[in-house]
């Protein structure tokens, strides 16, 4: 969502400043081009320099330096991100005062816009901020933040800019197309965790990473998502219904449960094939020899795939080698519409790796191989081939 695109960047006069500088650093690294504009206070934070180094662009902070800057830098913009964005500045835009570049760039910008708001808490519960943040909000304009938590005076309260990751992950929302509002995208992911005792368990390497990046992804593209994981180090992404279980059989009730109210149904995680039988209630000692009784859980994709009603089910298929054909068995044995085969075998792919090399495959045998890309890419790639099967259908 961020790649080639123009990202203007404004930074305000608040000690947050000094973030922006990470915030500019990972737009670029996800592919967009930034240019930063600053008022004159938040130069007394950070200087001018230390952007022009990481983004490659000059530091633009003077209206008059350059005739027109005013217009040509917002006309090249596909995004307008203010982080800091100071209560003065705030509300300043909310009235239309143009008095420095970055605010004369605010009036003549057309297109969406991203506010990440820092102050102290007594500026922010403010009645006069609060009414120009609702205008702004109201005349579209997105906010991000502020969250609560320690501030720069020392004290405490609702004021602080959110985390970088949270304003890139805001500005890729709002820069997606919104093709997915009116779904309701229901996705698992990681592993099952099975007890054997109170202290030992049965489990598998999945770590998360490709059902959140695709739950992230669909919430970005407008999807109402519900996340079904079993234990994973990833953050649910904001704005998910997100379900936490450990078994497979929690798993299964939570799916079944979720599945009436879904239009698609994405099964990302490695759940469990077996579990043990009959798990000990307290510590098993150790013995030379032991024996785990397991029992077949129930294959959850299976049972979906027979009262999937018009609904898209997309399954992936973890092997160790590009094994197309067992990966077609599993379509059509479970009826699923589409299923993403991923060979486990290779180290950059497959589990707990940011990235993954995958072969799409659908009803018809029509098979799309990707070449090594980022999972929240392929994430979108799935998305698109869910949405066409849906608007098909
Ligand atoms: N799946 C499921 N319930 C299970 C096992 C798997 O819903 N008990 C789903 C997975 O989420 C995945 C698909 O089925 O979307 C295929 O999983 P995979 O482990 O590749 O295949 P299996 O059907 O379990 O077969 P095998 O382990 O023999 O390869």
């Amino acid at each position: 969502m961020l790649r080639d695109r123009n990202i203007l960047l404004g930074v305000t006069g608040s000690i947050a400043a000094y973030k922006s500088v990470d915030i500019a650093r990972r737009l670029i690294e996800n592919g967009a081009y930034v240019k930063v504009v600053m008022t004159e206070a938040s130069s007394r934070f950070i200087t001018p320099y230390v952007f022009e180094a990481v983004t490659g662009n000059q530091v633009c902070t003077d209206l008059f330096k350059e005739p027109f800057n005013h217009i040509h830098l917002s006309k090249e913009a596909h995004l307008f991100i203010i982080a800091p964005a100071t209560a003065n500045t705030i509300n300043k835009l909310s009235c239309g005062i143009a008095d420095n570049l970055l605010s004369n760039l605010w009036l003549t910008y057309e297109g969406p816009a991203l506010i990440a708001p820092a102050m102290n808490y007594r500026m922010y519960r403010s009645p006069i901020v609060k009414k120009h943040i609702r205008d702004l909000k109201q005349s579209g304009v997105q906010f991000v933040g502020p969250v609560s938590g320690s501030l720069a005076c020392g004290e405490e309260g609702e004021g602080r800019m959110v985390e970088v990751p949270q304003i890139v992950e805001a500005a890729a929302k709002a820069l997606s197309k919104k093709d997915l509002t009116g779904q309701h995208i229901l996705i698992t992911a990681g592993p099952t965790v099975e007890p054997i005792d109170p202290v030992r368990y049965m489990s598998n390497r999945s770590s998360g990473k490709m059902g959140y990046a695709i739950a992230r992804a669909a919430l970005r593209r407008g999807a109402d998502v519900t996340l079904i994981s079993g234990p994973s180090s990833q953050e649910p992404p904001e704005g998910v219904s997100f379900i936490s279980v450990e078994r497979a059989s929690e798993m299964e009730a939570a799916v079944f449960k979720q599945f009436k109210k879904a239009t698609s149904v994405i099964m990302a995680a490695a759940v469990s094939d077996y579990s043990p039988s009959d798990p000990a209630r307290v510590k098993l000692r150790k013995k030379d020899v032991m024996s785990l009784k397991l029992k077949k859980n129930t294959d959850i994709l299976r049972e979906l795939g027979k009262k999937k009603g018009r609904r898209v089910l997309v399954g992936f298929a973890a092997e160790s080698g590009k094994d197309i054909k067992s990966a077609i068995t599993k379509l059509k044995e479970k009826n699923l519409d589409l299923i993403v085969l991923n060979d486990i075998s290779r180290k950059d792919a497959g589990f707990d790796v940011d990235t993954n090399v995958v072969t799409i495959i659908n009803r018809k045998d029509r098979i799309n191989e990707y070449p090594l890309m980022k999972k929240i890419e392929i994430a979108d790639i799935i998305l698109d081939r869910m949405r066409e099967i849906g608007a098909k259908a």
